[in-house]
């Protein structure tokens, strides 16, 4: 997609990203998920282990996704495109960018939770190597639900590769990336992910 950007923040984001974000969340949560709101936004990524990715289509925000990375381990806390650009590519373009960030960050395992109705969502993350590991049974159900195993919420996992090379020459841009709250854009990156087998537990 042309004029695509992946912004990776680390550590406290300037405030006008946090109303990205916030912004972002209401357009396309639509009842996936209790709204975090620009207060818990905050409070999350001011946490030095966490950070956020934003993906923009010429200089709009488009998806973004929110994600610590500690003890080896990367934990997808939150992903979503808005509603009039899913189903382009978007959401997996992000999840990569992040996934290879993770990987050349030391991480080996991304984890994440997932409603088991959320088909979407579960085919994105199966289509980059998560697998399930466990459920936690009516996670995500709140009062007036009727019972039902949609409400479920997935455990899923992938291992990283250790060495993820990207396909173009955006390695160079992504080293001067990203800490204590300096952002850096990485412009149009395209990561193979191998989530998958090959790297499975060593
Ligand atoms: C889940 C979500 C982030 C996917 O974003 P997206 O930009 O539409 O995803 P992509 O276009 O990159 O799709 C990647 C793959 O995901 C799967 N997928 C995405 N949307 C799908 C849908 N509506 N139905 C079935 N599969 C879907 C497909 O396997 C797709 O690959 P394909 O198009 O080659 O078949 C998006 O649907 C969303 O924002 N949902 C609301 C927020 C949410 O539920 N977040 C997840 C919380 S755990």
């Amino acid at each position: 997609m042309h004029g695509t950007t992946i912004q990776l923040i680390r550590g406290a984001p300037p405030s006008a990203l946090l109303e990205t974000i916030a912004e972002l969340e209401v357009q396309s949560m639509q009842g996936e998920a209790a709204l975090w709101g620009r207060a818990g936004l905050e409070a999350t990524l001011a946490a030095p282990h966490a950070g956020a990715a934003i993906l923009s289509v010429e200089d709009q925000a488009a998806a973004y996704c929110l994600f610590t990375m500690l003890a080896g381990e990367c934990e997808i806390l939150q992903i979503a495109t808005a509603p009039g650009l899913q189903r382009r590519g978007i959401g997996r373009s992000l999840l990569q960018a992040v996934l290879a960030h993770a990987a050349k960050h030391g991480c080996e395992r991304t984890l994440l939770e997932v409603r088991r109705g959320n088909l979407a969502a579960r085919r994105l993350y199966e289509s980059l190597g998560f697998s399930v590991d466990g459920v936690r049974r009516g996670y995500y159900r709140h009062g007036g639900d009727p019972p039902s195993t949609d409400h479920d919420a997935l455990l899923m996992s992938c291992w990283l590769a250790a060495q993820i090379p990207p396909t173009r020459s955006a390695a160079n841009t992504e080293d001067s990336e990203v800490s204590d709250g300096q952002t850096a854009q990485i412009a149009r990156i395209t990561y193979p992910v191998d989530c998958g087998t090959a790297d499975r537990i060593r």
